[in-house]
């Protein structure tokens, strides 16, 4: 849990530090300030999760301050250390909603069980349950990427979701170019060398975020695997991505690794992304197969046929009869929109959203909310602005 630490007093801040240091996940003081004026006049640019604040000095003239201090971190949870505080402060806290006060000098079990109720009610209020959702190119070039990168954005955009991304490609992941021009801080391999720090917060604080609630965890970047990744670290990764996000969108490359392969093992539903042409046939074939043999579900394979043109030698039926199994959805051939948002890295609901693409990107959307939420079918109407009548 990241914290902001607002006391004058460099002993009480170390103690504060040791004893959060100490912690399993560890409570970090991510930035000080001297007094409660000094932190409302400079607030911090990064939310913090918590705010310990030792009110030890406060005056009855500074009171106010406890209020204006939460009413600018609203999310933010405050903890107050006082020695004895004056009436005027403690009716202030309170009615800022301010639930743990605790007396100085710090009794540490006293402390640690503070921080217990306060991370307990951050995490419950979080929990989202979410589904992983993979998508895999049946051969190089059938469009995994840019599918799962652009339905990744519309599933946030669209539906609202909580969404991240996850590039699992082995070499040479470059999802996030597809909908961002910004520069990964963080990769897959770096989250994976230093997977003791896993938490909610760590794990957005890695993302390139493409829009307020979608991000982009870019592709292991390691070429002299000087990081041992392992499969247990895929399981730490979406352990937390789950509690914290409704949707984990896996754009999983060709290549099956034993990291990408425990993602797989846990994704809830999987899309094999293929055109319709024989080559695509062949491989996806061999990949159904692959999934047969390791006892995946036929109901958690979803097949998606991509730059999809009607009129063709090959007709959708003969797909799904030489892969026995169904097509979930099609996404047409649009070759001017696609290239425009891969080539500018902009998602291509927000670069042309009445394209065919992009419209059937809102289907997808919308095929995969109502199945699992029956009542929010019609959202693509809505949002394209179709009415019922018509
Ligand atoms: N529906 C579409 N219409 C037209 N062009 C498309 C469509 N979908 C994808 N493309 C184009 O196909 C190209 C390849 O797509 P993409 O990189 O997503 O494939 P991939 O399956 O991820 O490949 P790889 O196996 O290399 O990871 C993209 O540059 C994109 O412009
Ligand atoms: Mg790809």
């Amino acid at each position: 849990m990241k914290a902001l630490m607002v006391s004058a007093d460099s002993l009480l801040h170390a103690e504060v530090a040791a004893q959060g240091s100490a912690r399993m996940p560890g409570l970090q003081l991510v930035a000080t300030r001297q007094g409660l004026r000094e932190a409302v006049e400079r607030p911090l640019a990064e939310l913090p999760e918590l705010a310990i604040v030792d009110a030890s000095a406060v005056t009855a003239s500074e009171a106010e301050l406890v209020e204006r201090l939460c009413k600018l971190y609203p999310a933010t949870s405050v903890l107050l250390l006082t020695r004895e505080p004056p009436p005027e402060l403690l009716i202030r806290a309170m009615r800022a909603g301010i639930r743990e006060v605790l007396q100085l000098p710090l009794v540490h079990s006293a402390f640690h069980e503070a921080l217990g109720r306060i991370e307990l009610a951050a995490g419950c209020g979080q929990l989202r349950n979410g589904k992983v959702l993979a998508f895999i190119s049946c051969k190089g070039g059938s469009g995994a990427t840019f599918l799962s990168t652009n339905f990744a954005y519309a599933l946030a955009a669209l539906a609202d979701k909580k969404v991240l991304l996850i590039d699992l490609h082995g070499q040479f992941g470059d999802a996030t170019l597809y909908v961002s021009d910004q520069k990964p801080a963080m990769t897959l391999s770096d989250i994976c060398a230093q997977i003791s720090r896993m938490d909610g917060a760590f794990l957005e604080s890695c993302l390139v975020h493409v829009a307020s609630n979608f991000g982009v965890l870019a592709a292991a970047d390691d070429p002299q695997h000087t990081v041992d990744m392992k499969p247990e670290h895929m399981d730490t990764i979406l352990r937390v991505a789950c509690q914290h996000y409704d949707y984990i969108v896996l754009d999983v490359g060709r290549q099956i690794d034993a990291i990408s392969l425990r993602a797989l093992d846990q994704a809830d539903a999987i899309h094999p992304v293929l055109q319709l042409a024989l080559p695509d046939i062949r491989d996806g074939r061999r990949l159904l197969d692959i999934f047969r043999s390791l006892g995946y579900a036929a109901e958690r394979i979803r097949l998606i046929v991509n730059r999809y043109e009607k009129g063709g030698k090959l007709r959708l039926t003969d797909l799904e009869q030489a892969l026995g199994a169904d097509v979930m959805h099609t996404v047409p051939n649009d070759y001017l929109s696609a290239t425009d948002s891969v080539n500018q890295g902009i998602p291509v609901l927000q670069l042309s959203r009445s394209s065919a693409v992009a419209r059937s990107l809102g289907e997808l959307v919308e095929l995969v909310t109502a199945r699992r939420a029956p009542e929010s079918k019609g959202l693509f109407d809505r949002l394209f602005g179709r009415h019922e009548a018509e």
